[in-house]
């Protein structure tokens, strides 16, 4: 019996108790005697505490504590520095932890925050990314884990000898996760072991995060995450505020809620690393690329080293026989960067297809066709064919859809009123990767399945999809299928992130579902229950290193005001080849979402750091700038039917991140294509096109 749940549009599992405000985030379970904190970050960038004084707070009413390193308890040095919190006096980097106030209100931790005295000893920062910043050097190697450098061929003479060349320089400012829920967590100690309901992307390495520091067993953790408010990369690991809220309850003995405030997740809990990214480009006369360069500058903070891939898209998108990239790293006294949608992959595809752009333009060939004309069967960087790639036909499909054909490549051909029009295109890709996970499912007397795996479902849908995997491996329709994720407790799955949720864990749930068939073909015992756990270590450990990806093209159309540089996106089309999808509501808002993120990366968001202060100057949602709605005014996303059996067994490259990834360079080259202007440093604001009508 085989049914079809996958690939069909059920709504959230979830969405009910969502509108409605019943499901529970991680600081709404109610809990007897519980207790608020409210973390102290730290007045200085670098230096140490000389004294800190709570003779104040402490009187203050309703404040029960102040920890801080004179006082809290020990953790274990773990792998994480930046989460050895409250530990030792040295300061790291402006806006790092230093004390947390707990009281029996919220209001009364605010307040007792403000009366904790604190004195430094300050020492001189260094807080600015420079291409010439005396402290870069070449790291080991790359997140995750790629080399650094590559070099193939000789690309300073290939791309001497070239006919067209393009070199140019592109920058992207510091980009600040923001999910509507912040990094949240509600601790308690029972009985030696520790409970915790956080907003995280992944229950079980939190868990095991937590037993590392606190130096207890990972059974004696549990790490609830029911529905999480987003985390777009920040809650890949477990972050400052899960460790400063079990250390408060485990000091205090008492149940405590900790909950970041907008202005607190501006910096310690990760951002995206400012880049300054030199893409040399060089082809025949016919547009064929014969040497590509990519070198990234990049930063990461004094306690931990982040080295963001952001040249590797460049390895593998297209084809020539001269290429290189490189990864150079300065340490500032900033909080450590992180994930942020598409680390990497996104700042880097900015870059290189902004350059293909301006390579276009050189060559004299349609952007769609350069791009075509470059594809390649083989990764360029492996050597390998990859499992399948559908780059070609994203473009194609894309261009009829969008109605690309016939455009002028003129910049400032088209204006209608004030405003001048143009369109713009680029290529995304990103790697289709899968880890190993376990799962639980359970055949129950009455006819109904119980499926259990510790999935994470940051908003996204999972919870849905696995419940369609689920139904679909039991061959039962959904409707007899229960599926419970988001706890520690459950079988053991990997994070949310990396665009691989659904290919790990739908690979444990098939498996499970398979196991559990196979038992009941052997018999049902008396009291009618059958259980099988699958783990797929063993089977994602032992495939193939093949070159795996998911593929898009980006398509946008903007209009620019030509007296005051305004910029709006008319409209958004993506069109992408990721596998099989498997819900194509939640997919298409992943989809649409990325490009969004990538629409606000183009025209709106950036950090600024006042080097002065060694922090950020706009902190909040009022200063920081968000794409919001009315920015929106079209985004349609489009998806081809692929079939790729060299992935997993659902067929899935995943989705989350490939609609970020070319998106902020396909409204850029819409741009210059409609006022003439590039823009090579990210967000183009207004001041950089004001008065293009002036200009020649
Ligand atoms: Mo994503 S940046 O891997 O959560």
């Amino acid at each position: 019996m085989s049914t079809d749940a996958v690939g069909h549009a059920y709504p959230r599992l979830e969405g009910r108790e969502k509108v409605t405000g019943t499901a529970r985030y991680a600081v709404e379970y109610p809990v007897d005697g519980i207790t608020y904190g409210w973390a102290v970050p730290s007045a200085v960038v670098r230096g140490r505490i000389t004294r800190i004084d709570t003779s104040e707070a402490l009187e203050s009413p309703g404040v029960l504590a102040v920890l801080h390193h004179g006082n809290a308890p020990r953790l274990a040095p773990g792998p994480e520095p930046e989460l050895w919190l409250l530990q030792d006096p040295a300061v790291h980097y402006r806006g790092q932890y230093v004390a947390v106030v707990v009281a029996t209100s919220l209001e009364a931790a605010r307040e007792g925050a403000r009366l904790v005295r604190i004195d430094y000893d300050a020492a001189p920062h260094s807080t600015v990314l420079t291409d010439d910043h005396p402290g870069l050097y070449q790291p080991d190697h790359v997140n995750p884990s790629y080399p650094t450098d590559t070099a193939e061929g000789d690309f300073d003479a290939g791309y001497a000898a070239a006919p067209v060349r393009v070199d140019a320089t592109y920058r992207t400012p510091a980009y600040h996760n923001n999910p509507m829920e912040p990094h949240a967590t509600t601790a308690q100690w029972r009985d030696g072991r520790l409970l915790v309901h956080d907003s995280n992307q992944g229950a079980s390495s939190v868990r095991g995060t937590l037993a590392e520091l606190f130096d207890v067993s990972p059974e004696s953790v549990r790490v609830v995450t029911e529905h999480v408010g987003g985390g777009f990369g920040s809650k890949g690991y477990a972050k400052a505020a899960v460790v400063l809220t079990a250390l408060t309850a485990r000091h205090l003995d008492r149940p405590v809620k900790l909950a970041l405030t907008r202005q607190q997740l501006f910096g310690p809990v990760g951002y995206r690393t400012p880049t300054i990214q030199r893409v040399r480009l060089a082809a025949d006369a016919d547009g064929r690329l014969t040497a590509i360069c990519h070198d990234a500058i990049s930063q990461t903070s004094t306690i931990r080293e982040f080295a963001e891939q952001t040249a590797v898209y460049t390895r593998s998108m297209y084809a020539a026989p001269h290429r290189r990239t490189t990864h150079r790293l300065v340490r500032l006294d900033v909080p450590t960067p992180f994930w942020m949608r598409a680390p990497g992959e996104c700042p880097g595809a900015y870059a290189l297809e902004s350059a293909m752009d301006e390579l276009a333009i050189a060559v004299g060939i349609d952007p769609v066709e350069l791009r075509i004309r470059n594809d390649t069967e083989v990764d360029p960087d492996q050597g390998r064919p990859f499992t399948s790639r559908n780059l070609v036909a994203c473009l194609r499909e894309g261009a009829q859809r969008f109605g690309w054909t016939d455009r002028d490549p003129t910049p400032r051909a088209r204006r209608d009123g004030r405003w001048l029009i143009g369109t713009g295109v680029a290529g995304s890709s990103y790697p289709a990767r899968a880890r190993p996970s376990s799962a639980r499912a359970t055949a129950r007397p009455d006819g109904s399945f119980l499926v259990q795996i510790n999935a994470t479902d940051i908003g996204t849908g999972a919870r849905t999809a696995m419940w369609q995997v689920a139904a679909d491996a039991l061959g039962v329709p959904p409707e007899r299928v229960e599926i419970r994720v988001g706890d520690s407790d459950l079988p053991t799955a990997p994070v949310a992130g990396g665009s691989m949720g659904t290919a790990s864990w739908s690979w444990a749930v098939i498996r499970a579902g398979q196991a559990l068939r196979e038992k009941l073909r052997e018999g049902v015992p008396p009291d009618g229950e059958v259980s099988a756990t699958a783990d797929t270590t063993d089977e994602v450990g032992g495939q193939p290193a093949l070159p795996r990806y998911a593929y898009g093209a980006q398509f946008a159309e903007v209009r620019v005001d030509a007296d005051t540089g305004e910029v709006r996106l008319n409209r958004m089309l993506g069109v992408f080849a990721a596998g099989r999808v498997v819900n194509p509501t939640t997919a298409r808002s992943q989809l649409i979402g990325g490009m969004t993120m990538g629409l606000s990366m183009a025209l709106h968001e950036e950090g600024l750091l006042d080097e002065r202060y060694g922090d950020w100057v706009n902190h909040d949602l009022a200063t920081y700038h968000i794409t919001g709605c009315a920015d929106v005014e079209s985004i349609e996303a489009y998806w081809l039917d692929e079939r790729d059996d060299e992935l997993n067994p659902a067929g899935v490259k995943g989705i989350g991140e490939i609609g970020i990834v070319g998106a902020a360079a396909a409204i850029a080259n819409a741009v210059h294509h409609a006022t003439g202007v590039r823009v090579r440093d990210l967000p183009i604001r207004l001041d950089k096109l004001v008065g293009v009508s002036a200009l020649a």
